[in-house]
């Protein structure tokens, strides 16, 4: 595989643009492509099978376009396809995300963690697995945030039903818990709406760690662009719209 080719970024549809910015900090010679799947949104209330379904087509379509390597910046996705892919591509190295709750657990203040993610994300066996290996000493609050995604993909964060839906869910924990993992990667750009409800506490997300790990796979791998190459990002969306197009460049600009 060749260092010229492309970085390809997925999600279920603007969440991911929230891992892609740190991605964009970590490498900034490399080109990235960010395909947002908004058409088919959100992904958290879908039966895995269908998630998987949905990102073998992606990741297929990416990799038939030059993609080198994938960075699926979704954790439903990772979840629910993370391993099939990989056991189907095992040259490409496919880098997913995860709640943050392990950088949670190393803070100083760490007895009562509240993980905002999917209905899918907080099922599945890959959290329960990294719940085992981090959150033994600590008690893990899981909140599935229905609707939430969907509300975020409208591209407005100080949207009125944002704060009713942050209320309904997060309220009767202010002060209450000692920090809250945004384990769905469309939660950064509410990070302010989050805070006035749950209080000022640590927020943690999977961005920073997952273009570390990128930077790692493709130097591991001998895939990082050269330092003379120009980085990029392009944004493609299965909503195939000026409008949507502009909104994902909207948001990769907003200062969160
Ligand atoms: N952004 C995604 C995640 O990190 C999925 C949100 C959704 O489509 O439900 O889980």
């Amino acid at each position: 595989m060749a260092t010229d080719g492309f970085v390809g970024v997925f999600d279920s549809g603007v969440g991911g643009i929230s891992i892609l910015r740190p991605l964009v900090r970590e490498l900034p010679h490399e080109r990235f492509v960010y395909f947002g799947d908004s058409a088919n949104a959100p992904y958290g209330d879908k039966d895995p099978s269908e998630v998987l379904s949905l990102s073998r087509h992606i990741v297929q379509e990416l990799l038939a376009d030059g993609a080198k390597a994938i960075v699926i910046a979704c954790n439903t996705a990772t979840s629910a396809a993370a391993q099939t892919l990989r056991a189907e591509y095992p040259d490409v190295p496919i880098i997913g995300v995860e709640p943050a709750l392990k950088p949670a657990t190393l803070a100083p203040h760490h007895h009562r963690i509240l993980v905002m993610a999917t209905a899918a994300t907080l099922s599945l066996d890959k959290f329960q697995r990294l719940e085992d290996r981090w959150g033994s000493d600590s008690e893990v609050i899981e909140v599935a945030c229905v609707g939430l995604a969907e509300l975020i993909e409208k591209g407005d964060p100080s949207l009125p039903q944002i704060h009713e839906l942050l209320v309904k869910y997060l309220a009767q924990w202010r002060g209450k818990v000692d920090s809250v993992v945004l384990g769905c990667t469309h939660y950064p750009f509410i990070r302010k709406q989050i805070r006035e409800v749950v209080g000022d506490v640590p927020l943690y997300d999977g961005g920073e760690g997952t273009a570390r790990e990128t930077r790692r796979r493709l130097t591991e791998e001998g895939l990082l662009a050269p330092a003379a190459q120009e980085g990029s990002v392009e944004f493609r969306s299965s909503i195939n719209t000026p409008e949507e197009l502009k909104l994902y460049e909207r948001l990769f600009d907003l200062e969160v």
